[in-house]
């Protein structure tokens, strides 16, 4: 067989052109001397047209007899007609398989729970395969995006001594005859390298154990941080709604098939590119909520997800929020004792995405002050000592630093309107699932 063509350049063909193609069977029913098989490759789908007389006798058995998902070879010619999809489709000439499928074990009507059992074959799916190439994008535009303005991609160990983001969601792993943990985030180290590299940034997958069953959860995620030297708060949270603006704008560019494939609402997106995200503090936060959502919350709460979607009712784009009560930020989050709120407030944010998709970015400027981290240290119950390295950061040479981490699936999440995040990674990991 002659050089293959990818599925989708078939149709920018001339009625009448040879083409070769190869792939997998997506549907297939016969009609009176006819095999209509419709083949599809990872560039898009197409349909075939198997006639007796036209190919031997052997091939038409074969299309006939052949099963969804067998992969196939297939030479043909280019036809218009009006009635397959696309406008365009292939009469075979010869029909060859490569490897024949036994019956195909997903069929319609299978509940989500049994699909993600058997997600290794559901990744075939166009809905599946839609998410998958927006995550592409997304991952290829956090790259881009960084890399266009001088950060240096850095990379973090995955196996880590300490926690950062609260122990009691660390994964602990054996390690010889000692324990260590999966990363929950790169920061103290990316902390430590920013004395280098100044601007930084990195895509890695990020580990908590977190008992929530929630649809926001997962316990194996991929978390693209940012950590730079020189860098203040409100720098910070304008870099983190630049980046998301270029990522929407990166996959309304280059996703609109897949966006249509799942059904997204598109409008909803483009409308986020027409002006920019606000930012309020949480304070502000709490004087919205009652007076517009008639919803009271106590001063020094942090906000639960009722709480953030409630919030999110009055906004249509994301929504930076900063300043919560120091009380319940983690340590490396520094006090601001020149900010106008009832209580003592950290130097921090979350990004809440609008349509009640909840926080998709965290981050903060950084504590520099030993003494206050070793107290909010000591406060969750830490070893210092298990953090000199840590604070050697702060010996030499200090400077102001601030950083922030993306959710990568909580975003796609929210791009492709999906109801679960489970859908956004090709194998999830949560509390009651570790396979396939
Ligand atoms: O807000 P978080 O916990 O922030 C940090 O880990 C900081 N150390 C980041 C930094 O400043 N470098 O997590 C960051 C983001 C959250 O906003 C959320 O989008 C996502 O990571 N995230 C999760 N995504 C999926 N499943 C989970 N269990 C997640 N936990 C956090
Ligand atoms: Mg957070």
């Amino acid at each position: 067989m002659s050089d293959f063509l990818p599925i989708k350049t078939v149709f920018e063909k001339e009625a009448g052109k040879d083409v070769s193609i190869r792939g997998w069977i997506y549907r297939t029913r016969t009609v009176g001397g006819l095999v209509f098989t419709t083949i599809r490759d990872s560039s898009g789908i197409i349909q075939c047209a198997i006639k007796k007389g036209v190919v031997s006798d052997e091939d038409y058995d074969l299309a006939d007899k052949t099963l969804v998902e067998s992969s196939v070879m297939i030479n043909g010619k280019v036809k218009e007609d009006r009635r397959a999809p696309g406008g365009k489709e292939v009469h075979v000439t010869r029909f060859e398989v490569v490897g024949a499928a036994k019956p195909f074990p997903i069929t319609k009507d299978q509940s989500e729970e049994w699909l993600r059992d058997n997600r290794h074959l559901w990744l075939r799916s166009r809905r599946m395969t839609a998410i998958m190439k927006i995550r592409s994008t997304v991952t290829g535009a956090i790259h881009e995006f960084f890399r266009e303005r001088g950060y240096f991609e850095f990379t973090p160990p995955i196996l880590q001594p300490n926690q950062c983001e609260g122990g009691s969601t660390l994964f602990e792993v054996s390690y010889y005859d000692k324990k260590t943990y999966l990363s929950q985030t790169w920061q103290l180290y990316a902390e430590a390298a920013i004395f280098a590299l100044e601007r930084i940034y990195d895509m890695s997958p990020t580990f908590r154990a977190e008992k929530s069953k929630t649809s926001r959860h997962l316990n194996e995620f991929w978390m693209a941080e940012m950590e730079a030297a020189w860098m203040e708060l409100e720098e910070c949270t304008e870099i983190a709604k630049e980046e998301v603006e270029f990522i929407i704008r990166k996959v309304l560019e280059k996703n609109r098939e897949e966006l249509e494939i799942l059904e997204r609402d598109v409008s909803k997106l483009k409308a986020c590119l027409e002006k920019p995200f606000p930012t309020i503090t949480y304070t502000e936060a709490l004087k919205i909520l009652r007076d517009k959502n008639d919803m009271e919350v106590p001063w020094g709460k942090d906000l639960r997800t009722v709480e953030e979607d409630e919030l999110m009712r009055n906004f249509d784009t994301p929504v930076v929020v900063t300043h919560y009560p120091k009380e319940a930020m983690a340590f490396y989050k520094p006090v601001d004792s020149e900010a106008e709120a009832p209580g003592p407030v950290a130097k921090c944010f979350d990004m809440l995405a609008p349509e009640g998709f909840g926080e998709i970015v965290g981050g903060s400027e950084r504590e520099t002050d030993i003494e206050e981290l070793k107290t909010c240290l000591e406060r969750e119950g830490e070893d210092c000592r298990n953090y000199e390295f840590y604070f050697d950061t702060r010996h030499y040479g200090s400077v102001p630093h601030s950083g922030y981490g993306l959710g990568v699936e909580r975003l796609i999440t929210w791009i492709c309107g999906l109801e679960n995040i489970k859908d956004s990674i090709p194998f999830p990991r949560t509390m009651t699932r570790f396979t396939p």
